[in-house]
């Protein structure tokens, strides 16, 4: 599986790469149709291509979804973001026919305490999820890390959507489920590539689709995090290829 771990190093890093360029272009007075934009080129210009780009008829490059869309969110000219917004940004880039499967919460000058504790746990429970991964362990002990703790801050898991195999097609067997039992479902084996990507609800899990076809809110109006990274399991634990190349995998906000 060396070789396999090898292209989704470069795919995983392209990805994170992309997001870390954003980062100091995701401000107040921006749409997210610019954020695309950039996105799409800086994919271009590094060897890659953007997967969600006409994926199943999705017609921008990245998925960026605001406050209380929970994912798939559509970039448009009509957003501008504004003081107070927390946009979840989702990159997937394909090299060399592998993928790369990140995003992270993006918060736009002061957002509320609420709002920063909700993107705190989400960030929390994806990485205490990642820290027990090692061949043995089973699916449900992911789901089972991040529900248990989501769950004691009073915030919910949403079951609507899931993380997904990745290697050389961006969905594939197994699901992961963010919910879960300890020491239930599959086994994970030496050479496995996944994704993790918790999305937590302020309010109740329950998520509805608008007309679009793509864009899921929370059904309660309830803010909504995500964060995701593409990892894979070794003889002796995991590896994230997803990492930020500059430390910027932590939530920041402006207090
Ligand atoms: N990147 C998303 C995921 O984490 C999938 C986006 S599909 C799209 O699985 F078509 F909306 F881009
Ligand atoms: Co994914
Ligand atoms: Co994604």
């Amino acid at each position: 599986y060396t070789e396999k771990f090898e292209k989704m190093r470069i795919a995983g890093k392209l990805a994170a790469q992309t997001l870390d360029m954003l980062t100091e272009n995701i401000k107040e007075g921006v749409s997210t149709a610019y954020i695309d934009k950039l996105g799409y080129e800086f994919i271009r210009d590094n060897g890659g291509h953007s997967a969600p780009l006409y994926y199943r008829g999705f017609t921008k490059s990245l998925c960026t979804s605001l406050n209380h869309v929970v994912c798939h969110g559509i970039p448009t000219e009509d957003r501008i973001l504004v003081e107070g917004d927390a946009l979840n940004v989702d990159v997937t880039a394909i090299i060399n026919d592998h993928y790369g499967d990140t995003s992270r919460m993006f918060c736009i000058g002061k957002t509320s305490v609420k709002l920063n504790n909700l993107i705190d746990a989400t960030y929390q429970s994806m990485m205490k999820a990642i820290k027990i991964l090692k061949p043995g362990i089973k699916l449900g002990d992911i789901g089972h890390e991040i529900q248990s703790y989501i769950e004691e801050k009073g915030f919910s898991v949403v079951r609507d959507f899931c993380g997904h195999g990745i290697s050389t097609t961006f969905h594939e067997a197994p699901n992961i489920l963010h919910y879960g039992t300890k020491n239930t479902g599959m086994e994970l084996k030496t050479g496995m590539t996944f994704t993790i990507e918790p999305m937590i609800n302020a309010g109740k899990f329950p998520t509805k689709t608008l007309s679009d076809g793509w864009t899921a809110v929370t059904k309660d109006k309830t803010l909504s995090a995500q964060f995701e990274h593409t990892v894979g399991i070794k003889e002796d634990g995991f590896e994230i290829f997803t990492l930020s190349q500059e430390n910027l995998d932590q939530p920041k906000y402006d207090l």
